[in-house]
């Protein structure tokens, strides 16, 4: 049994049995190596961990900045990588995916499997007309077909857009027109806490708001009775059983710069961006920050508890693992079902060596007690992971401490949707302060900076930015490349950095300390909701004539979303009303972007251009001062 890790002040050691087993025993080296030559650094690694088709030219292309480029001129697909290599080694009898459904079903696909249902979806995917470049959308619950949707489409060159489950129909139906998807893949229902989300449904009402869908495929899951639309509407395993279902299809040999998946996320203004990502540098990135960060051997058992419908499950649920070779654990349902120890059970039942998950998942099983961890053996676990929001010191702790048994180090991984992979982020290696990301990934320079890009004091707020290149990172907004330019790299153009929109400090040790988004992202429980989305489906009610929504700090959930209406003509406020524009938000949107509250108000505060001013709203609602109003309009 591992040993405790030693602490000194609030800085967490790594015991020199974790540094002697870790991938990377010596950090700063590593770091310095990077810096001395970004472009060796990365090429050294891309060629020694993957196969390629044919080679690349340029390692990095930086004459269309910043519109960067990585491994041109290769030939590559992230599939290859992930199934095909591994059918010619001792892989192919790993478990690739070990499954437990809420229920308590279960399911393994070994490496060899997964292919075989992956190159069989493919083919049904080509029969149907799908092709390089082509988008699919994919509306699913967390079930193992999610997977292989996503991998069958990469496999044959289509680009996934994956819209989370816990969305819904107004959601649904604004990322299948934007990304003008002729393909809809779905469920018939998912499993949460022993009820159905009506998957089906939902997707049915989205469709018939948009003509460009022609096909829908279903996976029955739940069983439950649902409509199938002669002529749009097909069962997988009905498609998966016809002949032309081939398990030996081929993999089609892509650029590197090619798009693998946009992932829709909100932004400062308007609707949802189709992030994109491409088959060469995102393959480069996932991978080598799994196997760095989280030490990834042979003999693991990894659970990425976060959903393949957002970044963290592309990135570390589909793809580094398998482009690793390991074994990951997927769970469908709700971490308190039927009891608040299901998590606990699980990693005692299959022996789970790494857990990631989101700070609001530990608050929230934390609130139980430990008596439901103590229950179970949890000796199986070495590492520990967090994502999605910052961490409280105290959660931290607890995590550490009960679940961790103190011999556990924590990876508080500071990423995004646009950068693909881990950016600011411990190894084992690295010393540890609760509630910091610690240090940037190899290859990544961060600073915290002003508004001029001057270097701030130490532990004074700044923006965050990254002054490099990455091989992971975002190449475009789909279709709106102008909004790419001005979203990320327009505030310090001069310099060339990009801006991540969160503000942070930087201690005297380098370590970084992530505030929260400067911007009108609210993430709440770690979920990332634009207000705009929000007041959008505020607005689309009846009786709004005008909408804000903000983010309130919470205990719990980290924020919680507080709604403001102005009402249309002939509607009288009531709790009535307020509950209705509460529901209809989650109708529109999904339970998670539901307002705890709405006000009703008779005006907003707004600029003189008529942009409401939300961190006016915000101070009001938490009693701060409001701050500078030179703007405001009255
Ligand atoms: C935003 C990105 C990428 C994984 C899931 C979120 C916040 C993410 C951390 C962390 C503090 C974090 C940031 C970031 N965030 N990880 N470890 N510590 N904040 O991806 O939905 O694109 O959200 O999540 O504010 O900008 P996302």
């Amino acid at each position: 049994m591992a040993e405790k890790q030693q602490m000194v002040g609030e800085v967490y050691y790594p015991t020199p049995e974790v540094i002697t087993q870790a991938h990377i025993k010596n950090y700063e080296a590593v770091y310095a190596e990077a810096q001395a030559d970004l472009a060796a650094f990365w090429g050294k690694i891309a060629a020694a961990n993957f196969e390629w088709f044919k080679p690349w030219e340029t390692v990095l292309d930086e004459s269309n900045a910043p519109f960067y480029k990585w491994f041109t001129g290769a030939k590559v697909n992230i599939v290859h990588n992930a199934l095909d290599r591994h059918q010619r080694t001792a892989t192919r009898n790993k478990a690739a995916l070990i499954f437990e459904g809420e229920a308590g079903d279960t399911r393994t696909y070994t490496y060899q499997q997964l292919h075989y249902e992956v190159s069989k979806f493919a083919s049904i995917l080509r029969s149907m007309g799908v092709k390089k470049g082509d988008r699919v959308t994919i509306y699913m619950g967390r079930i193992p077909e999610l997977m292989i949707a996503m991998l069958a489409c990469a496999k044959v060159g289509a680009m996934h857009s994956v819209v989370y489950g816990g969305f819904s129909t107004e959601a649904l139906h604004g990322r299948i027109e934007d990304s003008q998807s002729r393909l809809v893949i779905t469920c018939d229902g998912a499993w949460l806490r022993g009820e159905i989300v009506p998957l089906k449904n939902i997707t049915d009402e989205a469709v018939n708001r948009s003509p460009v869908v022609e096909n829908v495929i279903v996976v029955k899951r739940t069983g439950q009775d649902v409509h199938m639309e002669h002529g749009r509407d097909h069962w997988y395993h009905d498609l998966m059983a016809l002949d032309i279902a081939n398990p030996n299809a081929s993999t089609e040999v892509m650029d590197a710069e090619d798009p693998l998946f946009i992932l829709y996320t909100s932004g400062t203004t308007g609707r949802p961006k189709a992030i994109l990502h491409t088959h060469g540098g995102y393959m480069v990135g996932t991978a080598t920050t799994l196997k760095w960060v989280f030490d990834i051997k042979p003999e693991d058992v990894w659970w990425c508890a976060a959903d393949p419908g957002w970044i963290t499950g592309h990135s570390y649920i589909v793809y580094a693992p398998l482009l690793l070779g390991a074994t990951s654990f997927m769970y469908e349902g709700a971490p308190t079902h039927p009891y608040p120890d299901r998590w606990w059970q699980l990693i005692a039942k299959y022996r789970v060596t790494i857990l990631y998950t989101a700070p609001t998942a530990i608050r929230g099983l934390m609130r139980f007690g430990e008596a439901w961890p103590e229950k179970h053996d949890l000796s199986s676990l070495r590492l520990l992971g967090s994502v999605g929001e910052p961490i409280n010191p105290e959660a931290w702790k607890w995590y550490y401490r009960v679940i961790g048994k103190e011999r556990c180090p924590i990876m508080d991984t500071w990423w995004q949707t646009e950068t693909g992979a881990f950016m600011i982020t411990p190894m084992p290696c690295v010393p540890l302060k609760p509630g910091s990301g610690t240090r940037p990934f190899p290859g990544v320079e961060v600073d915290v900076v002003d508004e001029d890009g001057n270097s701030v004091k130490a532990n004074e707020e700044g923006f965050l930015v990254i002054k490099n290149p990455w091989p992971s990172m975002l190449r475009t907004i789909l279709g709106d490349p102008d909004r790419y330019v001005q979203q990320y790299w327009s505030r310090y153009s001069e310099q060339g950095w990009y801006l991540p929109g969160d503000s942070a400090r930087k201690d005297e040790d380098g370590y970084i300390w992530i505030i929260g988004r400067i911007d009108d992202v609210i993430k709440v429980s770690g979920y990332r909701l634009g207000t705009a989305e929000i007041e959008s489906a505020l607005v689309s009610h009846p009786a709004v004539a005008e909408a804000a929504a903000i983010g309130i700090p919470d205990e719990l959930r980290g924020n919680i979303i507080k709604g403001f209406v102005i009402l249309r003509q002939g509607y009288e406020p009531s709790d009535k009303l307020s509950h209705e524009l509460r529901d209809h938000v989650g109708h529109e949107m999904g339970p998670i972007a539901k307002p705890s509250t709405v006000d009703f108000v008779t005006s907003l505060p707004k600029t003189r251009s008529g942009k409401i001013m939300r961190r006016v709203l915000r101070a009001q609602v938490l009693g701060q001062d409001v701050g500078d109003t030179s703007t405001l309009e009255e």
